[in-house]
């Protein structure tokens, strides 16, 4: 029994640094924790006013981004200037 235990208690190890080696970046728990992940920035704060559909639809340059970001905050959408900078490199480097 006790060697069922620790067997158990071995492969749960191993599935644990499996998930640190394979996670995605979203999930990703080395991922520095002081900075917020835009994919919960963008569900949080960018679906008050229009779904998510006009972000995922929109193409634009890294500036266009800045500004399209400078417009809806002008508007009301709450982002910090570091949140505004992640926000901004992920949009334009998705996919
Ligand atoms: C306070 C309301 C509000 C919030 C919150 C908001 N927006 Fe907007 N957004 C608007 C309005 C109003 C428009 C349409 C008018 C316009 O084009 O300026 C718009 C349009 C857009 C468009 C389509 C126009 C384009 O340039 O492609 C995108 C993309 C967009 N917003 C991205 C975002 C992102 C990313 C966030 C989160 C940081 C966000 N919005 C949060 C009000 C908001």
């Amino acid at each position: 029994m006790k060697r069922i235990v620790s067997l158990l208690a071995l492969s749960l190890l191993f599935a644990g640094c499996a998930e640190i080696e394979f996670g995605t970046p979203d999930t990703n728990p080395l991922r520095d924790p002081t900075l917020t992940d835009p994919v919960t920035l963008i569900n949080e704060r960018c679906t008050l006013c229009h779904d998510r559909s006009r972000i995922d639809m929109a193409r634009k340059t890294r500036d266009e981004w800045t500004a399209r970001l400078n417009r809806c905050q002008s508007y009301g959408a709450r982002m910090d200037e570091v949140e505004k900078k992640e926000l901004g490199d992920y949009l334009y480097i998705r996919r």
